[in-house]
């Protein structure tokens, strides 16, 4: 069985309270959302507000991936917004040793994602201090990006390095026809917007992600 992660950024921002709540009935195992500063990456999503506001219409655990600066100085406002699991980016974070340790202090589950060009091995001394981590499998942003094939090289390699405890989540261009790929490669986590929001049976197309 997969995990799957809808990501919420396909979502239909109109009727975000109804897509929400799909998620949470369907075979999904967590909600992924991204949030975006325009700064670390060209783009913006949303921000606290809204990540509450989803909180308040679900049980399933909020994945929520920062895609921003200094990410130290929202910690506790996301995990009062009700995040349960909190992904920084390795690129973002001087101190990551320390930004990890604040997340988990407050109550939360870290993990760390990694730009397409950022090595595996950068993970080396930092591995042992998570059980998350996020493979952006495109260049963050956007959703509805073609899926990078260095990934599931990087897969492999990270698999060997972490063993088996460690959870490996996939983010970008995650479709029907590759998922089954990333999964034999190692992956566990597969995030899923476009495939997800873009299919006729949303709900439907979850329950055969996860399936796999
Ligand atoms: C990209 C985001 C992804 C994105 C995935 O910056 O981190 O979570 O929403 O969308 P798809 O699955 O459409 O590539
Ligand atoms: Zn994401």
């Amino acid at each position: 069985m997969a995990l799957i992660a809808p990501s919420l950024l396909s979502a239909d921002f109109g009727n975000l309270a109804r897509d929400v709540r799909m998620i949470d009935q369907s075979a999904a195992a967590w909600h992924h959302i991204d949030i975006m500063d325009g700064v670390f990456v060209p783009n913006l999503s949303f921000g606290l507000p809204v990540v509450k506001a989803i909180a308040k219409e679900v049980t399933k655990p909020l994945d929520v991936h920062l895609m921003i600066v200094d990410p130290d100085r929202y910690i506790h406002a996301f995990r009062d917004a009700g995040a349960t699991h909190l992904t920084v980016h390795w690129e973002a974070c001087t101190h990551l040793h320390r930004t990890i340790q604040a997340i988990k202090a407050a109550g939360m589950r870290p993990g760390i994602a990694l730009n397409p060009h950022t090595p595996v091995a950068s993970l080396e001394d930092i591995l042992g201090d998570v059980d998350l981590v996020c493979l952006m499998s495109v260049n963050p942003g956007f959703g509805g990006q073609s899926f990078i094939e260095n990934t599931l090289l990087k897969i492999v390699k990270l698999r060997q390095m972490a063993g088996s405890s460690l959870q490996i989540e996939i983010d970008g261009g995650v479709t029907l026809t590759n998922a089954p790929v990333l999964l034999k490669a190692g992956a566990d986590v597969l995030v899923a917007g476009n495939t997800v929001f873009g299919s006729a049976d949303p709900a439907g197309t979850i329950a055969t992600l996860s399936a796999l």
